[in-house]
């Protein structure tokens, strides 16, 4: 699974990441929630977001599929390779599947133009909670010896809490253990994640933590209870430095694009 792909950025300067996460796709085309189709949703960030620049590296924190077949992991590729031919790396969420979506994307870490991204799996089949394993925890060690570039990892809970009550629950179970272990290692710079259909920016144990708007729908920042925002789709630009440091943006769908998204 997590090979080393070494290659450099266009310029050989700044690696622009773009970061799209919880898509929730449906094997239904025409399906939503909350008022949002899942695809066209995703096609207008994705059109929308490489309208201005062509990213060197996709993430995908995942809730990739709302329906956990291969063909929505195979319709969700598709996608996306209608509008980059860059790399991309996937990392599940509470609503993946395993098999499926090992069978159509990759989870590999890559090194590219100085920078390394891992991602960590920071789910379990079916749980909704976030927890990073014993393996998984060693895996990441390992590769973080290996290789001492600035290095950003990405996986799908979040590592602290958010201000959002109700979500931050699901929040990584051993969030402390988790990131004292990056903390050991100065190279890592942020940590990336998704899950709170929301935009988060803030700091831990010296580490940048930053969480992004779904593609689909949104949940309300700092409320107690489970309540959906009418903020649009979005996604985040993260330009990733030659000397470690890290510029991002989180950007939204325009007032014009989201009023034809509507289910
Ligand atoms: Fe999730």
């Amino acid at each position: 699974m997590h090979e080393h792909a070494a290659k450099r950025t266009k310029d050989g300067k700044s690696l622009w990441l773009l970061h799209i996460t919880d898509n929730h796709l449906f094997a239904d085309r025409s399906e939503g929630r909350h008022g949002v189709n899942s695809v066209d949703s995703l096609q207008r960030v994705l059109a929308s977001a490489t309208k201005t620049r062509q990213p060197d590296l996709v993430v995908d924190t995942g809730d990739i599929a709302h329906d956990r077949t291969r063909e929505v992991y195979e319709m969700f590729l598709s996608m996306v390779r209608e509008f980059v031919d860059c790399p991309m790396i996937a990392t599940p969420g509470n609503h993946d599947l395993n098999k499926p979506f090992d069978e159509v994307l990759s989870r590999d870490s890559i090194t590219m133009n100085g920078w390394q991204i891992i991602s960590v799996d920071t789910h379990r089949d079916d749980v909704l909670n976030g927890m990073v394993s014993e393996e998984e925890l060693n895996r990441l060690r390992g590769e973080l010896e290996a290789n001492t570039s600035p290095t950003l990892i990405v996986g799908h809970h979040p590592a602290s809490e958010i201000g959002c009550a109700w979500i931050d629950g699901h929040r990584i179970e051993n969030d402390v253990e988790f990131l004292q272990q990056l903390s050991h290692y100065p190279h890592v710079k942020g940590y990336l994640s998704g899950h709170v259909h929301q935009a988060y920016d803030g700091h831990a144990n010296g580490l940048k933590l930053m969480t992004t708007p779904s593609t689909c729908w949104q949940f309300k920042s700092e409320s107690a209870e489970f309540a959906v925002d009418e903020l649009p789709s979005g996604w985040r630009w993260l330009e990733l430095l030659g000397d470690g440091q890290i510029k991002t943006q989180v950007a939204r769908l325009g007032v014009s694009e989201i009023r034809r998204n509507r289910l």
